[in-house]
């Protein structure tokens, strides 16, 4: 192994968690009432309701399969009865398609960004910053997981990748673990360091104050003032009551 990668593996990680812990700490500290997602909702509407909803189901899914996978040992899965066979079926049938619904909804968050100009126009480099990063880091998640499930090469992040993200995380790191590790996996994993130095940065922080509630609330209702306003107030309320 090459000093190269044991950097890569053994070292960058503790520098890119020290930058993401102190730079998270420094921007709560300093500046509490920043700590948001800054919603654009009032500014656009529709494209948002469909990019945030595939996004955000679509990355609780992906999150979920990465704790599965990374994160409980195989052993756990052997010992369960589960075979290796099932395991990557039910990984692929699960993770592929919460892959691609993650993809969709962040392209159409980016399309909003860029496209829409009312969005464009009140967007911080940050907020376009932290969506490329996004869409980098899903992309080349669901790249290597299809190159390697239609490659049928046997390679196994669950006896390679699970143990080194153990390892970092158990401050014992074990870089020879990802010696034999394909480039795309070495690449899909570079991209999420660059994601953790934009995080505490930019909008992203609210992903810490874990909104899940936030996922099933109404949607803020914005009334034009006067006559029409007043008019729809009334309508809304008769709706209510008649709900109840
Ligand atoms: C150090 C952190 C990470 C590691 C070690 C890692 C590793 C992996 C591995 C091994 C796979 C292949 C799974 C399979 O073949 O079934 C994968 C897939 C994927 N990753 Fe990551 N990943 C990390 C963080 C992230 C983050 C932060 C995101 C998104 C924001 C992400 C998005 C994806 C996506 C979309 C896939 C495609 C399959 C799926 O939907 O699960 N990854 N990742």
């Amino acid at each position: 192994m090459n000093k190269l990668e044991l950097f890569l593996w053994g070292v960058l990680p503790y520098i890119i968690l020290t930058i993401f812990v102190t730079a998270i700490i420094w921007r709560y500290v300093t500046n509490p009432f920043g700590w948001t997602s800054k919603s654009s909702e009032m500014l656009e509407k529709r494209i948002l309701r469909w990019g945030s909803l595939f996004f955000h189901y679509g990355l609780i899914a992906v999150f979920c399969g990465h704790i599965a996978g990374l994160l409980v040992p195989v052993s756990v899965y052997r010992s369960l009865g589960i075979s290796d066979e099932a395991y990557h079926l039910a990984a692929i049938i699960g993770g592929l398609p919460a892959g691609i619904v993650t993809f969709i909804g962040v392209l159409i968050l980016l399309y909003r960004r860029f496209a829409v100009a009312r969005i464009r126009l009140t967007s911080s480099a940050g907020d376009m910053i932290a969506l490329v990063v996004l869409a980098i880091v899903i992309f080349s998640g669901l790249a290597v997981t299809s190159a390697n499930a239609l490659s049928h090469s046997g390679f196994d992040y669950r006896t390679t990748i699970n143990p080194w993200v153990r390892s970092v995380l158990v401050f014992q790191p074990d870089p020879e673990l990802m010696q034999t590790v394909p480039l795309g996996f070495k690449i899909h994993i570079l991209t999420t360091f660059v994601l953790y130095l934009v995080i505490p940065f930019t909008r992203l922080v609210h992903l810490f104050s874990l909104p899940l509630r936030y996922l099933r609330r109404s949607y803020v209702l914005y009334r034009r003032r006067g006559e029409a306003g007043a008019e729809a107030a009334f309508h809304d309320r008769q709706n209510r009551k008649e709900a109840i």
